[in-house]
């Protein structure tokens, strides 16, 4: 079985959350991390995690909606460490408001992070990854790239997008030795509630912190486990990987009652 000794992988969204936990779980295994987020003191704490690891980080501030950005830090990564052996386009972030009141400025924010910048990342890779003949591109879509739930219409098309972009990408790289993998995390602790654009929930009695609040209860699992999956799931080279049980419960849900689902949802999250 593949082994993550000796080689290099670039992570975006590294300074917080599932993005740090795989960057920490990757060297703790042997592998060399290229740490990237817009963040630049919790990319830097990161940064002070991994010291005891005995592998080469590199860390650089990086905004996922900038492509010559990603494309210049791919192709610097090569320079410095001669390869490269897996991108995780990981950087995302949440939105919650309602079709009729979102605008556009908030709906573009979205789609330039979590559906371009995974794109740009996977594209500034891709080439060096067919020089060497092999290469892995993980990029984390969500539950919501499977399921649709009201008020995340943005995040649920920018999710339901890395699905499809990779799964038509893997089928293009049959026999290459490079792969393609979606990953679908459920309810993960992180911070991802308290970085969202919190606008119009439908509901005037729901504020921000109470969705913090009831998001900490709900989500069950670490990012430490999320990325224990993620990266037993890169070794067999999966194609899609479900972490947590409500994502496989769910996802079982959805494939039984694709049109009925939204019911079963709405009731399980009251
Ligand atoms: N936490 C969950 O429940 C959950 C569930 C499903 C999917 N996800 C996905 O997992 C990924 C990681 O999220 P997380 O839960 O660790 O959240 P998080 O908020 O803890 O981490 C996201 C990181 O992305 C960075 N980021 C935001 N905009 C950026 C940009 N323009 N350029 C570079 N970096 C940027 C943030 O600074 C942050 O460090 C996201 O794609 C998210 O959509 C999370």
């Amino acid at each position: 079985m593949m082994t993550f000794e000796g080689k290099v992988a670039a992570i975006t969204g590294a300074g917080s959350g599932i993005g740090r936990a795989l960057a920490l779980g990757l060297a703790s295994k042997g592998c060399s991390v290229c740490v990237s987020d817009i963040n630049e003191a919790e990319l830097a704490e990161t940064v002070a995690l991994l010291a005891p690891y005995n592998v080469k980080v590199r860390s650089d501030p990086l905004d996922v909606t900038d492509r010559n950005a990603v494309e210049s830090l791919a192709a610097s990564v090569v320079d410095q460490f001669g390869k490269v052996d897996f991108v995780f386009n990981n950087a995302g972030v949440a939105l919650i408001d309602r079709v009729e009141t979102v605008s556009y400025d908030d709906f573009e924010w979205l789609m330039n992070i979590n559906f371009w910048g995974m794109v740009y990342g996977s594209k500034a890779f891709l080439p060096y990854f067919q020089q060497q003949g092999q290469g892995r591109i993980i990029n984390v879509s969500s539950l919501f790239g499977l399921v649709a739930v009201p008020g995340q219409s943005a995040y649920n098309a920018s999710k339901f997008a890395i699905r499809g972009f990779t799964d038509a990408m893997g089928q293009e790289l049959k026999g290459t030795g490079i792969y393609a993998t979606s990953v679908h995390p459920g309810g993960i602790k992180t911070n991802i509630v308290k970085n969202a654009r919190f606008i119009n929930p439908g509901s005037k009695h729901i504020q921000k912190s109470d969705m913090e609040t009831r998001f900490a209860k709900m989500a069950r699992t670490t990012a430490d486990q999320a990325a224990d999956v993620i990266l037993k799931a890169v070794t067999r080279k999966k194609k899609r990987v479900l972490i947590g049980g409500d994502a496989r419960f769910l996802d079982v849900v959805q494939r039984l009652m694709p049109e009925k689902y939204p019911e079963f949802l709405s009731f399980v999250l009251k």
